[in-house]
């Protein structure tokens, strides 16, 4: 009899529950406890998994418990929001993505999963997977943005990352693929507001990245907050049950959010925790997360008949083979007993700080302000977030600690030994008031250069952080605009650097500034990984992975819309646009400039008729025109002209990165399956259709820069695919 029957077969129904059951941690210093105390229940088998727990030995105190004091001696599942590191930070997720590099973002994870299983952690809430294209909603920071096929990149690089090869490695941690699904959508960008998509957008749009993350072999998966055309994500049978299981063949482990199925009874179709728990099991959710819905409501629901004894069995199955994979019976304390080296402390911050300035998006540089020149002597670093250490972790910070971080000021004192370096606050982040501005006006008549350091707080996006606005919060646009005019009038430049865990609508800033950083919030090490893009020492690479709006008004704004019967037409007014502001983004998808100056030309796709079988060949040359090395990214789009389906304007189907000398050129190669063609028919079903195929290939989603060929599919026969597994 294998271990699991055997559990199974000796466990009572408290027992069961409390393997279903995760419950958070108290604080790790004040020691074992839990909140409330709950040893008594890990002693009594009544709580199998913890959440927000840190620490090495309490994390080992509690396993004692579970493994030498409780009756069948089963190990607990500590999970954690290992979101971008653990105490070592990396770039946020949104941040991190800018890299479009895939094994940036493996390492990240796997550089995290070693740093907080070396204290007892076997489970990262991470990766979220939420398609985001409204920057109001605050969750963006914690995802990809806006684009389902970067979505499935990043999804199999994280799974890789955070597991590993071998999920019972005492630096492996089981991932677990959050907010299944659309949660992005969430109406006009407010947190746990409903979702209602098409099932279209639904399964072109929201669900690929958890399809990769499941075909990747991920662990676990996280069904979202919200409902899903009037069925809460936590009970929708249909996706949990039916696609995910069924249809996708997942056969891990489903944790509810926190406190979702509690919140069951609040979304109305519940009565009762009794009902909430039947319906959340019914679902083929596992794990309650903090709602004790399963602990408290599963053995009324069991008498009332809502479920049976075989599905709880079932989920008990999951969780213990889940703790089986993970090596948790044969060594419950593998993971948390070998602290690591500080060699291998010392070069993850080495890699944070390279990262860090891989992430930066430049979004202007005018006149080339930066980097800034050798010759200057003084320099104002000025703004809310110049010298806010705390505030480069973002909005997760896991076990990570506030000095633990370098401000935009001490890295660029260390980095320029040689410059007076003066620093002024100008104005809180979101405060009215504006006393403080005359100092920084003073200071900076008295400077060379300005670094302007704004943004948002970094509690301003994250979990319930949707923002109305998207402008800067308090008076950051009053002194932003004092430096810009004095500066102006005698010539100095203006490096403004922005934080944020979202695209801001700042027209007004792109405009005054002589360059413009995209910061996001980068982690440990983010004053040094900025002040090497300042002072010139990196070329800044990042790309934007969000279509950066000009007003509030155009969100959901998104690379991948459909076409209008009537596209904007300035000189038609009954034309798709508005009357007050240009429909394209400030910034396109994957804007993002560098030192260098790059030139794509001669773009050759092969063959120039394709079956269904077959894969086309795009090639491009790149040339860096200007006088640094730097590193180029190159997307490639898809458009179908004529389908039975409208098609949205460009698709993405690849990307490349490429690092060049001046005056070096290289030909960039991609590679394009037929498979990547198909798409949903009219009924749902996914077909590749023959006709004409426009390849885009260049630097960003703006259709003027990028270069195009058509090329024909074939029809084959049966122009329609089964469906992917
Ligand atoms: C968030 C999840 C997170 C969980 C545990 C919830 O509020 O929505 O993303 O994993 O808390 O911290």
């Amino acid at each position: 009899m294998s271990r699991i029957d055997a559990l199974l077969g000796a466990m009572t129904l408290t027992e069961k529950l409390g393997q279903l059951t995760m419950t958070a941690a108290g604080s790790a210093v004040t020691g074992p406890f839990i909140a409330g105390d709950s040893t008594d229940a890990i002693r009594a088998g009544s709580i199998g998994n913890l959440l927000n727990l840190m620490g090495a030995e309490p994390v080992r105190e509690l396993q004692r418990i579970a493994v030498e004091e409780s009756r069948l001696g089963i190990p607990l599942l500590i999970a954690l929001d290992v979101i971008h590191g653990y105490r070592t930070l990396f770039p946020v997720p949104l941040a991190e993505t800018a890299l479009f590099d895939p094994e940036v973002w493996e390492r990240t994870a796997r550089e995290a999963a070693r740093e907080a299983s070396a204290e007892g952690i076997a489970m990262t809430f991470a990766p979220m997977l939420d398609v985001a294209r409204d920057p109001r909603w605050g969750r963006g920071v914690e995802g990809f943005g806006e684009d389902p096929w970067v979505g499935g990149c990043l999804a199999r690089a994280k799974v890789r990352g955070y597991q590993g090869s071998d999920l019972s490695a005492a630096d492996a941690l089981a991932a677990v693929a959050k907010h299944y699904g659309a949660y992005g959508a969430v109406t006009a960008g407010r947190e746990y507001a409903a979702v209602d998509v098409s099932e279209r957008a639904l399964r072109e749009v929201h669900l690929p990245p958890f399809e990769a993350a499941v075909t990747a072999g991920v662990s676990s998966v996280m069904p979202a907050f919200t409902d899903l055309a009037g069925i809460p994500m936590t009970a929708h049978a249909g996706l949990l049950r039916e696609w995910l299981r069924g249809r996708l063949g997942f056969d891990g482990v489903i944790v509810s959010d926190y406190n979702a199925i509690g919140e069951l009874i609040a979304h109305g179709v519940a009565s009762d925790r009794a009902q909430a728990a039947a319906l959340a099991l019914r679902a083929g959710v596992d794990i309650d997360m903090m709602a004790d819905a399963y602990r408290y409501g599963l053995p009324e629901a069991l008498q009332r008949g809502l479920v049976s004894a075989a599905l709880i069995d079932e989920a008990v199955r999951r969780v213990l083979r889940l703790k089986e994979r993970l090596g948790l019976f044969e060594d419950p304390y593998r993971r948390g007993t070998s602290p690591e080296s500080s060699t291998a402390m010392a070069e993850r911050r080495r890699f944070a700080r390279a990262v860090g300035a891989r992430a930066i998006v430049m979004l202007k540089n005018a006149g080339d302000a930066l980097p800034l020149a050798d010759s200057l002597r003084r320099l104002l670093v000025v703004g809310p977030l110049a010298d806010a250490a705390a505030e480069m972790r973002g909005p997760w910070h896991a076990a990570a600690s506030a000095d633990g971080c370098v401000s935009v000021l001490a890295g660029l004192r260390a980095a320029l030994p040689q410059m007076r370096i003066e620093h002024a606050l100008g104005v809180d982040i979101d405060v009215e008031d504006t006393s403080a501005i005359a100092t920084a006006l003073r200071r900076c008549r008295q400077s060379d250069a300005v670094v302007l350091c704004l943004g948002e707080a970094s509690l301003m996006s994250g979990e319930a952080a949707s923002r109305a606005s998207l402008d800067l919060p308090g008076r950051q646009r009053t002194l932003t605009e004092s430096i810009c005019k004095h500066a102006r009038s005698c010539g100095k430049p203006v490096i403004a650097v922005l934080f944020s865990g979202r695209p801001l609508a700042v027209p007004w800033l792109i405009e005054q500034a002589d360059a413009v950083l995209a910061a996001w919030f980068l982690g440990a090490e983010a004053g040094h990984a900025i002040a090497d893009v300042i002072t010139g020492k990196v070329s800044p690479s990042g790309r934007t992975p969000v279509s950066w709006p000009r007003a509030v008004g155009q969100v959901p704004i998104f690379f991948g819309q459909r076409p209008s019967g009537r596209p904007a037409d300035p000189a038609n007014r009954y034309s798709s646009r508005y009357l007050d502001v240009a429909n394209d983004p400030l910034f396109a998808f994957g804007h993002g400039l560098s030192y260098g100056r790059f030139k794509l030309s001669s773009l050759r796709v092969t063959p120039e008729s394709l079956g269904a079988d077959e894969t086309l060949a795009i090639q491009v040359d790149v040339l860096n025109e200007g006088r640094r090395a730097a590193q180029e990214t190159v997307f490639l789009f898809t458009h179908r002209p004529l389908a039975s389906v409208t098609r949205p304007l460009l698709e993405l189907k690849g990307f490349a990165k490429i690092e060049l000398r001046p005056g070096e050129s290289a030909t960039v190669t991609l590679q394009l399956p037929a498979t990547e063609l198909r798409y949903l028919g009219p009924d749902l079903q996914p077909v590749l259709e023959a006709g004409a195929v426009e390849i885009l290939v260049g630097p960003c989603a703006d259709r003027a820069q990028l270069l195009q060929k058509t090329v024909q599919v074939r029809a084959s026969g049966a122009s329609r695919l089964p469906p992917p597994s």
